[in-house]
């Protein structure tokens, strides 16, 4: 049996009937026909280096395509070779990606230029399984840029390209289950032109993303539409199947600004392991530790501090941070920041440093001159908006 009928085979367990062959090739030349004349113009498109194009493909997994290009252009401006990222410091990459979010992404990729510069001479491997055992690179990068740089095909199947594939086939899988993935890729690896497997992966990403979208989606807008099973048969409202979110927790916290006598705020590191690891943030304090009853959090409903909710504030900080203040109970303001399954609820408060104590503190002063040139994540950089602007007392 060929591999192709065993792809089918395996397709048509899962209730998904592959189109004939000369079906297929019609879906190929009305998709790329689409391309050619609609394609965006991305600056990763002009390049064919493989090292740029993977940078674009990590940074496309964070965030919409006309926030990655500013990203994308310093990136390479600063880091032009395998052997710049290489040897970049931390500073350099997490100012570089200082905004984007998943900061242990650019940290995987000093990892990755490391192996090729080890193991493949300084450069970028074509084979697909040596790019797949880079630090940090899964199926679908390595698909994309397999693909995309070395014209090879393979497929390049992200959250997008589910959503297109349900609604042409009307498929039954919910695309939020990880072994899904491997039957798009089954679908991909039958359907992809060989001839220009790049250029299909990135028709199918630019159809998900400006008409396939999941919202405001207008089926007979699509250039697809003679091929679409949902439409055809006025199911594309089902498509694509997505159960069962995964639950978002939730964390309560009391972030505390805390100036110093010369001007300099004081942060903590995060610890190297978990979210936003080894960043800057200013006090964050879980809302426990100032429940006067002990309850689990005083949480959404951020307000002034009591007298009571002030000195255990006041205790935990010189406990655990071996720092003496005084803090204004006023609440200066609150910001949420969502990450993919965790939400911290801040509520902000400003301190004063009064003392320290004999062991001294364990804090990190930063002034804000040197604010710019230090890599803040998001829910610092909203915290220093908020205090920044209806501050001081
Ligand atoms: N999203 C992920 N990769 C992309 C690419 N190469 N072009 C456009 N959008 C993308």
């Amino acid at each position: 049996m060929t591999n192709c009928m065993k792809n089918k085979d395996l397709l048509k367990e899962k209730g998904i009937i592959m189109w004939s062959d000369d079906k297929i090739e019609a879906f190929q030349k009305t998709l790329l026909d689409w391309y050619d004349a609609n394609k965006r113009d991305l600056p990763w498109r002009r390049t064919s280096n493989p090292y740029y194009i993977w940078i674009s493909e990590i940074m496309l997994q964070q965030t919409q395509v006309d926030t990655v290009i500013p990203y994308y252009e310093r990136f390479i401006d600063t880091l032009p070779e395998i052997s710049d990222l290489a040897a970049a410091s931390e500073d350099t990459l997490l100012k570089l990606w200082e905004g984007l979010g998943y900061y242990s992404r650019v940290r995987n990729m000093k990892v990755a230029a490391g192996q090729i510069m080890a193991d493949h001479n300084g450069i970028f491997p074509e084979d697909y399984d040596a790019i797949k055992s880079l630090k940090g690179i899964g199926p679908y990068t390595a698909g994309a840029v397999s693909s995309i740089a070395f014209n090879r095909p393979h497929p390049a199947v992200d959250g997008n390209v589910m959503r297109v594939l349900s609604r042409l086939f009307e498929i039954e899988l919910d695309i939020g289950k990880a072994s899904s993935r491997k039957v798009f890729e089954e679908m991909i690896h039958l359907l992809i032109d060989r001839e220009r497997p790049g250029d299909f992966n990135q028709a199918l990403m630019d159809l998900g993303a400006t008409i396939c979208t999941p919202k405001n989606y207008k089926p007979e807008t699509s250039p697809v539409k003679d091929f679409n099973a949902s439409y055809l048969n006025e199911t594309w409202a089902r498509y694509p199947i997505k159960q069962g979110k995964k639950k978002v927790r939730e964390e309560n916290y009391v972030v505390l600004a805390v100036p110093t006598d010369e001007g300099e705020y004081l942060f903590q590191k995060r610890a190297s392991e978990g979210v936003l690891s080894g960043m800057w943030t200013f006090l964050m304090i879980p809302t426990e530790v100032i429940n006067e009853d002990g309850w689990k959090s005083f949480g959404g409903s951020a307000d002034s501090l009591t007298d009571t909710q002030a000195e255990l504030l006041v205790d935990y900080i010189k406990n655990e941070y071996g720092l003496i203040i005084a803090c204004d109970n006023n609440l200066k303001g609150t910001y949420t920041h969502i990450f993919s399954h965790l939400k911290w609820h801040m509520s902000i408060y400003e301190a004063v440093v009064i003392g320290e104590t004999e062991t001294g503190h364990s804090l990190h002063a930063i002034h804000p001159d040197d604010f710019p040139d230090t890599a803040f994540p998001v829910p610092t950089q909203k915290v220093w908006e908020m205090v920044n602007t209806i501050t001081l007392f």
